[in-house]
């Protein structure tokens, strides 16, 4: 009986660490180490947003004729980006272009999420990411 209990034991201890995994897989979408260093796809989406969305939201999301994305971030939901993404916004600061003509981008959001998510987080601040070895 002994063992049993253990065996519960063990089964539900490794049951909450899964979980505790994968909602933090699910909330950080990225890793930074060293304060500027991004993983493979957090990096990738930095080099899309350099090429296709800086000269709009600023150098590193922070805004200038288009808002800080990095305060939108807290903001807007993951599906709210997308679709944002997607379709283009026209508002109150003034309108961005729909992206889903644009192959490279709507097939990296995913890693333009991240990297946006990272600076939105505080994990990476204003300043020139490198790809992590
Ligand atoms: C031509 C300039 C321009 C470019 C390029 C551009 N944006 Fe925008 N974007 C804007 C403007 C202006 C707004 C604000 C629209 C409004 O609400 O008035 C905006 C809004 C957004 C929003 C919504 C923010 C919020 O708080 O609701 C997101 C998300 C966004 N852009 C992401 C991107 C991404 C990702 C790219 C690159 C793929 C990109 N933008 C490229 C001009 C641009």
């Amino acid at each position: 009986m002994k063992l049993n209990k253990n065996l519960v034991l063990a089964i539900s201890v490794t049951t909450l660490i899964m979980g505790a995994i994968s909602v933090q897989a699910q909330e950080q979408p990225y890793v930074v180490t060293d304060g500027n260093k991004l993983d493979a796809d957090s990096y990738k989406g930095f080099k899309l947003f350099r090429n296709w969305c800086a000269r709009c939201h600023g150098t590193y999301g922070q805004g200038m004729v288009g808002p800080n994305l990095a305060d939108s971030l807290n903001v807007i939901s993951k599906e709210e980006f997308f679709d944002v993404v997607e379709h283009g916004k026209s508002g109150s600061i003034g309108s961005m272009p729909a992206w889903k003509a644009n192959i490279k981008v709507i097939e990296g959001r995913e890693q333009l999420y991240s990297y946006l998510k990272a600076r939105a987080d505080g994990a990476i601040g204003v300043v020139k990411p490198k790809k992590a070895k």
